[in-house]
């Protein structure tokens, strides 16, 4: 699996919903497993948070939640903020790191209280960086920067200075999916179709803008689709008056041709399979920094399940995965390397989340089983660094 893939090398959350403390060395693929209710919606939704709270505001994405009490960490001793960590490589090879803390008040407002953003160019040693805290920001830039405002993320002002820019758009090129057949049916209004959005509804328009400037692409998500589906043979962008809705191709008996059925009267599963090919494979332009997928399982037939997982190692090639599943035919694949796995376990309401422990480890070296064996048989776990780590009072996550 190729590393140029990889945005987010490594994340440390603090004080997360249920994470306490995690830190997690995430790779092209990641593929969260754990039992209901143990963290891994959580630690997806630290990433979508960050995207959130860049795109809009750190309000609104409290408030989506339910705001800040419901994002902080519950518990005896209610933590007052909660920290989030991600470090990162760019895709013009420069790394960092991107970190900040958000501190409750009372009536539920909120402060930052740090952040700092490391830039590192490729083939150099010395940085670019901002910090913020106390209100104050400082920088190892010459030139000024715009002045702190306490209830906002110092990154949205700091993406107009050059350094800094890329890693705002990665940071907001991350696409989280909840893919919704009844959305999908729905016939919208054009839209852009640079990217998919959350419930897949502006699917008609990405696949229009896929068949224009990357037909390469969309014959990729045809090919998986036939196999997901049999009968279908493409799929492709159709208007419906002012709006615009999509048309599938399909083999009918006794035609030669294949006749065309409007999304109306395709089935959840052709509807959702098709929806997560192109969540993973959509490049128009540029393809998102990162693509989550909760249990892109759901509605398939276990033989796709099967295919599903040789689409996530392809598109992880380009892009970087994280995906939940309790879907032990999507870890049937033997070519599924052990790093992609990350297994998630709560203890007392405090998720622990890392890759496998030894023992899961060498029975997949040994081929004693399968990933999808051993999660029938409930044994996938963290390893012991990752239990360790969940038990810590005190992350580190700030070091400018
Ligand atoms: N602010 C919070 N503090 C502590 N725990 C929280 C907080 N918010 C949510 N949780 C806990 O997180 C858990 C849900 O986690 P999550 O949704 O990530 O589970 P999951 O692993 O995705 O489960 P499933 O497989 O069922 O989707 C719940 O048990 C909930 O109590
Ligand atoms: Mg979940």
């Amino acid at each position: 699996m190729s590393d140029d893939a990889i945005f987010v090398t490594r994340a440390r959350f603090s004080n997360f919903k249920s994470l306490k403390a995690c830190d997690v060395p995430i790779g092209a693929l990641a593929i969260l497993v754990g039992p209901n209710g143990s963290g891994k919606s959580n630690f997806l939704d630290a990433f979508r948070f960050t995207g959130d709270a860049l795109t809009t505001t750190l309000d609104h994405a409290l408030r989506d939640r339910g705001g800040i009490n419901e994002v902080r960490r519950r518990s005896g001793g209610h933590p007052n903020n909660f920290a989030l960590r991600f470090d990162f490589r760019l895709a013009d090879g420069s790394t960092g790191h991107y970190a900040y803390k958000v501190g409750a008040m009372k009536d539920s407002g909120f402060h930052v209280t740090d952040e700092e953003c490391l830039v590192v160019p490729n083939a150099t040693n010395t940085g670019v960086s901002f910090r913020v805290k106390g209100g104050k920001v400082s920088t190892t830039l010459e030139e000024r920067l715009p002045a702190v405002v306490e209830d906002r993320l110092f990154l949205v002002s700091a993406s107009n200075i050059a350094t800094f820019r890329p890693v705002f758009d990665a940071f907001t090129r991350m696409g989280f999916y909840n893919l919704s057949p009844a959305a999908i049916r729905q016939p919208q209004p054009p839209d852009p179709g640079t990217l998919l959005r959350r419930d897949g509804s502006n699917l008609p328009s990405v696949l229009g803008h896929l068949e224009k400037q990357n037909p390469s692409v969309l014959a990729r998500v045809v090919d998986y689709l036939r196999l997901v589906s049999p009968g279908v043979e493409g799929v492709s962008k159709t208007a419906a008056g002012s709006m615009e809705t999509i048309e599938f191709h399909q083999r009918v008996s006794g035609q030669q041709r294949p006749w065309r059925f409007a999304a109306t009267n395709m089935s959840d599963g052709t509807l959702r399979g098709l929806g997560i090919l192109v969540a993973i494979l959509q490049a128009n332009g540029r393809p998102p920094s990162l693509v989550g997928i909760e249990e892109p399982e759901v509605a398939l037939h276990p033989a796709a399940v099967g295919i599903l997982i040789d689409a996530l190692a392809e598109a992880s090639r380009h892009t970087q995965l994280l995906v939940t599943s309790h879907s032990p035919d999507l870890l049937e694949s033997e070519t599924l390397d052990a790093d992609s796995i990350l297994a998630v376990l709560s203890d007392q309401g405090v998720t622990t989340i890392g890759p496998l422990d030894i023992v899961g480890r060498e029975a997949l070296r040994d081929r004693l089983f399968t990933a999808g064996e051993m999660l029938r048989m409930n044994q996938l776990a963290p390893s012991q660094e990752a239990l360790t780590a969940s038990k810590q009072e005190q992350l580190r996550l700030f070091e400018l």
